[in-house]
């Protein structure tokens, strides 16, 4: 189905350069046609289902503008507690039952793995919109997508990934999506949230350099591009853990002096501390204009899944 070679988005890894190519493409195109005020058809007749199992706002917004953009309709469920998986269904029955509503299913659920299993219950298209502390593939192309807005390229720059890289599910997709280009990467994280072995080790498998560092200052100074993220406190057993870790590294517009002038500043959002609210008036603050990013390419990716590219 669609020019992807499997229907499904699922990890950040599934992707070919090729297809990643198409993606950013796609998602110009669209991003070119919404700007000169065109009315698009491409998913008309079409519904999206929009399940969420953790709390969203970028994600899911922009899911369903995206839908909405392309002329589609989408239902929604924003709250588990409204759903029958609160009264115990299994997430198989509640795909099957959806399918039976919706062409597409796009799904946050907090368990590593479910988008997989979703996939393995339906022929509808799953894309995976955040599983546990295991990818978020959507976001990290849109992630990629700001990166070449800002910076032109990919190519020769150094990327550091900073705050909590054990559990934060945009770094683990954006570490493996980036390792299809030419770049450098800085682990920035304190001991007890250092990025997985695994990720380190497919990382430095495809060829990237990888140092991992619990200085931020270091990588301020060598960054190209510095990707914030928020300590995931519904990750930790330990509420003291999460008090002790949450204040790890505080971006403020002072450290930029340091940092390289062309330098582009991202983070997923939502942001608790990491970037103090004055970083945002910062030339290459790319933060909001990233999540804005995820209209075109979630426009992108549904309609590459439906085949209406
Ligand atoms: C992220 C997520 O849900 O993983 N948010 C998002 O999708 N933009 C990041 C986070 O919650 O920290």
């Amino acid at each position: 189905m669609g020019k992807l070679g499997r229907k499904d988005v699922l990890r950040s890894d599934q992707f070919t350069v090729d297809e990643i190519d198409l993606i950013v493409k796609t998602a110009r195109r669209f991003e070119a046609a919404l700007d000169a005020g065109e009315v698009l058809e491409t998913m008309r007749g079409l519904v999206l289902v929009t399940l969420f199992f953790e709390p969203s706002t970028r994600t899911r917004l922009s899911f369903e503008t995206a839908m909405h953009r392309l002329g589609g309709d989408v239902i929604t469920v924003a709250e588990a507690k409204s759903s029958s998986a609160s009264k115990g269904e299994s997430l198989h029955d509640t795909i099957k039952t959806v399918e039976g509503y919706a062409d597409v299913i796009v799904l946050r659920h907090p368990r590593i793995g479910a988008a997989e299993e979703a996939a393995a219950a339906t022929p509808r298209p799953v894309l995976n919109a955040g599983d546990g502390a295991g990818q978020h593939p959507t976001q990290s192309l849109l992630d990629l997508y700001t990166i070449l807005n800002e910076q032109g390229e990919v190519d020769g720059r150094t990327i550091a990934l900073a705050g909590d890289l054990h559990n934060g599910r945009t770094v683990h997709s954006l570490a493996l999506l980036l390792s299809n280009y030419d770049v450098r990467f800085l682990f920035v994280a304190p001991d007890a949230l250092r990025m997985p072995t695994e990720i380190v080790e497919q990382v430095t498998a495809a060829g990237i350099d990888v140092r991992e560092t619990a200085d931020l200052g270091e990588a301020l100074r060598e960054a190209d591009v510095l990707y914030m993220t928020r300590i995931q406190r519904e990750r930790f057993e330990d509420p003291e853990e999460y008090e002790r870790l949450k204040d790890a590294f505080v971006l403020q517009r002072a450290m930029l002096d340091r940092a390289k002038p062309t330098v582009t500043i991202l983070h997923p959002l939502p942001r608790v501390n990491e970037i103090a609210a004055d970083v945002d008036g910062h030339p290459g603050a790319a933060y909001f204009r990233q999540s804005a990013n995820g209209v075109p390419i979630r426009m992108a990716l549904l309609a590459l899944v439906a085949g209406r590219a």
